[in-house]
């Protein structure tokens, strides 16, 4: 094992940058990307989530995950045969907002990945900022509404097969825990690798989802990936729930290497147990056509509240325009 100077890849002379307990595996540069691309891919094929002719549209927040999951799928599109997308939602936060926009901007760039920038604020005149001003609702919530939104109209236009997120193990294990002691069991159903697209709403896969963060953020490091290297001022703050329940899961993982993909392969199993009637009582908004649980969807219902009229009808005309302009999809 020990050459005297340093210790050598598992697989060829090089210097080790990482060992993988669970794998049994010390790992040069090299052999990191590799092993994180054939992870990747073992995993879409576990979960088969994505097939041969799909188009992915790549939700990308400038963050080190999301990044990684670009670059990673950009490499295996041309291995597996579909096409990817990226989208960046520019929402307005500020500087944060600002600075994720050129990251994504140059990644996309650097790959040669088609990019649809959504810019909030030149949509419907508000930014996130300015929404929460208005609002009682937590920034999060509300941000996290007008994403889904705006992705799921995106992906919709485009005619995509799923939209691909970045959440990975760490991200997706503590929420899966806090579900369960709570009994929200169809919460968990939102959080495997995998939603079917149903009608007008288009499914999310998780490619990172046996990926651990430590792991998006070496490979990010080692691809030296553009990141936005903050997080968004409204991001809550240490000492949550979900971070007791992650140290808790890491300290069983540094005892019993491979603990937390075993759970999540567990989890996945049992998916169509926790997604059952997930779906029911979805039907159109009466504005726009996009997914709502009365006859106006949650995004409409928010503009129409804090902006004075539902612009679900505006933004899917101005994406459609967006998408013919880039050239995505054909004028009808
Ligand atoms: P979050 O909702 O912040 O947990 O982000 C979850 C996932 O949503 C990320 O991993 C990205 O795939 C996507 N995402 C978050 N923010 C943006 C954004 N501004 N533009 C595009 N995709 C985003
Ligand atoms: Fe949406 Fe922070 S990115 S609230
Ligand atoms: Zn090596
Ligand atoms: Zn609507």
């Amino acid at each position: 094992m020990s050459c005297g100077k340093f210790l050598k890849c598992s697989f060829c002379e090089e210097p080790v940058v990482t060992i993988v307990r669970y794998a049994k595996l010390r790992l040069c540069k090299k052999h990191f990307t590799e092993f994180i691309h054939r992870k990747v891919l073992k995993t879409i094929e576990r979960y088969r989530l994505v097939e041969r002719g799909c188009r992915i549209l790549v939700a990308v927040s400038g963050g080190k995950d999301s990044t990684a999951l670009l670059h990673i799928l950009s490499a295996l599109s041309k291995q597996l045969g579909f096409e990817v997308i990226a989208l960046h939602i520019d929402l307005g936060i500020g500087e944060y907002s600002k600075k994720a926009r050129v990251v994504v901007e140059k990644l996309c760039k650097d790959l040669g990945v088609p990019l649809v920038l959504l810019d909030l604020k030149e949509m419907i005149g508000a930014g996130i900022t300015d929404l929460v001003a208005k609002s009682k609702r937590p920034a999060c919530s509300l941000c996290g509404l007008v994403k889904r939104y705006l992705m799921n109209v995106t992906a919709f236009e485009l005619k995509a097969h799923a939209i691909a997120l970045g959440h990975h193990l760490d991200d997706l294990l503590p929420y899966i825990v806090k579900s369960f002691v709570l009994q929200n069991l169809s919460e968990i159903g939102k959080l495997g690798p995998k939603t079917e697209s149903r009608e007008v709403f288009i499914g999310r896969i998780r490619p990172l989802y046996e990926v651990s963060e430590s792991e998006t953020t070496l490979y990010a490091y080692f691809q030296s990936l553009p990141i936005v290297d903050e997080s968004c001022p409204y991001t809550a703050r240490k000492g949550s729930i979900e971070d007791e329940i992650r140290r808790f899961l890491n300290n069983v993982e540094v005892k019993r290497p491979g603990f937390k993909i075993a759970f999540a392969r567990a989890v996945a199993k049992n998916m169509e147990f926790y997604k059952k009637g997930l779906m029911s009582g979805v039907s159109a908004c009466n504005y726009c056509g996009m997914p709502a649980l009365s006859n106006m969807c949650a995004f409409c219902k928010l503009t129409y509240r804090l902006l004075g009229k539902p612009m679900g009808p505006e933004i899917r005309d101005r994406i459609r325009k967006t998408l013919i302009e880039l050239k995505l999809v054909a004028q009808q």
